[in-house]
């Protein structure tokens, strides 16, 4: 039986190596994104590799785009065995810099429209007694640090989102699993978004400042995308898929380091590691 995957955000980075990947296994894949002007690239390799990729638009933002997609997806289909929850972006801005209008339109991509996609593809993988439903979330889905709270939190969020979803799955035959990567080298850092009051002369300018800088330090380092879609595919084949899956050598470490200091000594550590205090 041909078996079908769904990845969101696939226009670039991890999604569009995720999806390369998943089809390079045999999957039937829709690579789906908002703005399908931008699929000239995977269509070309589709082309070329004779794969079975299908570029279909999904807004993950908009409930009817996202009911659309899915409604043809499984007409096609009557089908779908993997959900990759991978379509995000990245606010920068101290807490009393970023408006709670900015933190709600960071969560709708990164939280709340996992749900609306889990809710949509849920019931038939119930129905099928399989599936795998793929959360791309983040090493800072368990680590703080300042400038970037609406980001972190809504990573957070996914986690326990994540976490709870694997019990309530597992007796359907459904396997939920957390992807943590490090920094990848895609366009996620270009694409960060700063907000508004943040570009002003606020009080956090030089934290924030430190942080972002010392970031893109790091992303210049980052690991290539085609290692987290590798390790994705290894997750879904693996025969009992654990909840979490850690991508690069920096988030290991940070992770390491989380689990063997005391809270206060991490705390110490990261301000070192990032901004060199
Ligand atoms: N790069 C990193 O260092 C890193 C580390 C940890 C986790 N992650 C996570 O990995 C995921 C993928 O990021 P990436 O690194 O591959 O960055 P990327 O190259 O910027 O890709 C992000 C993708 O998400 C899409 N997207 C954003 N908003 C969307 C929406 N409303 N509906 C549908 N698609 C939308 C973008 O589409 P457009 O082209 O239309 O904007 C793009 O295809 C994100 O969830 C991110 O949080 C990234």
């Amino acid at each position: 039986m041909e078996k079908v995957a769904v990845v969101t955000g696939t226009s670039s980075g991890i999604g569009f190596e995720t999806s390369l990947a998943l089809a390079r296994e045999g999957y039937f894949t829709y690579a789906t994104m908002r703005d399908t002007t931008k699929s000239n690239k995977i269509k070309e390799i589709t082309q070329k590799e004779n794969l079975k990729i299908s570029i279909l638009e999904l807004d993950v933002d908009d409930e009817k785009s996202v009911k659309s997609a899915i409604v043809q997806i499984l007409d096609q289909k009557q089908r779908i065995d993997v959900l990759v929850n991978n379509a995000g972006w990245g606010l920068w801005g101290c807490v009393e810099d970023v408006s709670v209008d900015e933190f709600k339109e960071q969560f709708e991509t990164n939280f709340f429209s996992i749900i609306r996609l889990i809710q949509e593809v849920a019931p038939t993988m119930r129905k099928q007694s399989s599936g795998t439903i793929v959360n791309v979330s983040s090493v800072v889905g368990r680590i703080g640090f300042p400038a970037s709270p609406a980001y972190i939190s809504s990573k957070f969020a996914l986690e326990g989102l994540s976490e709870s979803m694997r019990f309530e799955f597992a007796p359907f035959g459904v396997d939920v699993i957390i992807i943590e990567p490090g920094v990848i080298k895609t366009n996620f850092m270009k694409n960060m978004k700063m907000a508004k009051k943040s570009e002003l002369d606020t009080v956090y300018k030089d934290i924030t400042t430190k942080v972002v800088s010392g970031v893109k330090m790091m992303a210049e380092m980052g690991t290539p995308p085609k290692e987290v879609a590798n390790t994705i595919v290894k997750a879904i084949k693996d025969k009992k898929p654990l909840p979490r899956y850690i991508v690069g050598n920096d988030a290991s470490m940070f992770l390491e380091a989380k689990k063997s200091k005391t809270d206060i000594e991490f705390e110490n550590y990261l301000k070192k590691e990032l901004y060199g205090e």
